[in-house]
């Protein structure tokens, strides 16, 4: 049997529906607070895991009830979260997500996710080195994202980095990755440039991964993903729906990507199929809500 291992973030996403974002010394009325289940490693391992792969998360949350509520919910969607670590004297993860009917806006305070330390990772290096796939994020800390890479190529075991949310990558980080994810705007801070049009971008996706030597994927919302097949540039472009959230389109791209990848699919049939989940994941309010299930997402397919 096919297995994913995730290491991330767990967080309780807490939902403010407003018409518009406050400006600084501004109080305005909002219009909803919903509670819902978040964290880029929690939202990653649902999205494979609603596919039927068998998927653990490796994170830790805190000793209160936000972390048992997320606890609960992630084993009734048959995670394995026996590898997540309680831990006390510090509050599970929070986002605070301010969504209008256009865009959203996220302000997340780690809380327990900065506990995830590499002592996490060796308390659960076997099942890293039975997994198919590892993918990880940067909600965690880097140093425990590098380490749980690098013993992941170690074992032979691919591997996913989803730069999110980005901050600087050390080079050698790069040495244990096979496929890393970005979405534009990460991309342009990693090589430290904007792109005027798709040309500019493309021609940076070449230059970069002959560079670095690894399989780049750009996730460019409602224009698709673009990734690279015989030295050239494709971007297979998502299908059209209706809108409702976009928070977690993102997260369900790489949790079908690294199912793709642990059934040993072609890269273009990984990214189409990973494009149509994150496609259909906005129809719903909620970073989980709208993940496809494996029966829905072939519909698509
Ligand atoms: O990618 C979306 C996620 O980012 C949200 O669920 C929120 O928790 C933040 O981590």
């Amino acid at each position: 049997m096919k297995k994913i291992v995730v290491l991330g973030s767990l967080n309780m996403d807490m939902v403010l529906t407003t018409d518009r974002l406050p400006v600084i010394g501004e109080t305005i009325h909002g219009e909803y607070i919903h509670y819902m289940m978040g964290g880029k490693g929690a939202n990653q391992a649902v999205a494979a895991s609603r596919l039927g792969i068998s998927t653990s998360l490796i994170g830790c949350v805190g000793n209160d009830t936000f972390g048992e509520k997320i606890l609960k919910h992630l084993s009734e969607e048959k995670l394995d979260v026996s590898s997540v670590r309680k831990e006390d004297n510090i509050f599970t993860g929070i986002a605070t997500v301010f969504k209008t009917n256009r865009d959203n806006a996220i302000v997340v305070i780690p809380g327990a996710n900065d506990c995830c330390d590499r002592r996490v990772v060796d308390e659960n290096i076997d099942k890293i080195k039975q997994a198919d796939v590892l993918l990880t994020q940067l909600e965690v800390p880097m140093e425990t994202v590098k380490y749980a890479l690098k013993k992941a190529k170690e074992f032979g075991v691919q591997t996913i980095l989803n730069p999110a949310p980005y901050k600087d990558l050390p080079t050698e980080l790069l040495e244990y990755v096979d496929f890393l994810t970005p979405n534009e705007t990460e991309f342009e801070s990693m090589v430290g440039s904007k792109f005027e049009n798709s040309e500019e971008l493309e021609k940076e996706m070449l230059q970069w991964s002959k560079r670095n030597q690894l399989n780049l994927i750009v996730t460019r919302g409602s224009r698709g993903s673009s990734y690279i097949e015989d030295g050239k540039v494709l971007t297979l472009p998502c299908i059209k729906v209706d809108v409702v959230d976009t928070t977690g389109a993102g997260d369900t791209f790489n949790g079908i990507l690294a199912y793709a990848m642990a059934e040993k699919m072609e890269l273009r049939e990984a990214v189409t199929m990973a494009g149509i989940g994150a496609s259909l994941s906005i129809t719903a309010l909620g970073a989980q809500t709208g993940m496809p299930s494996i029966q829905k997402l072939k519909q698509y397919l």
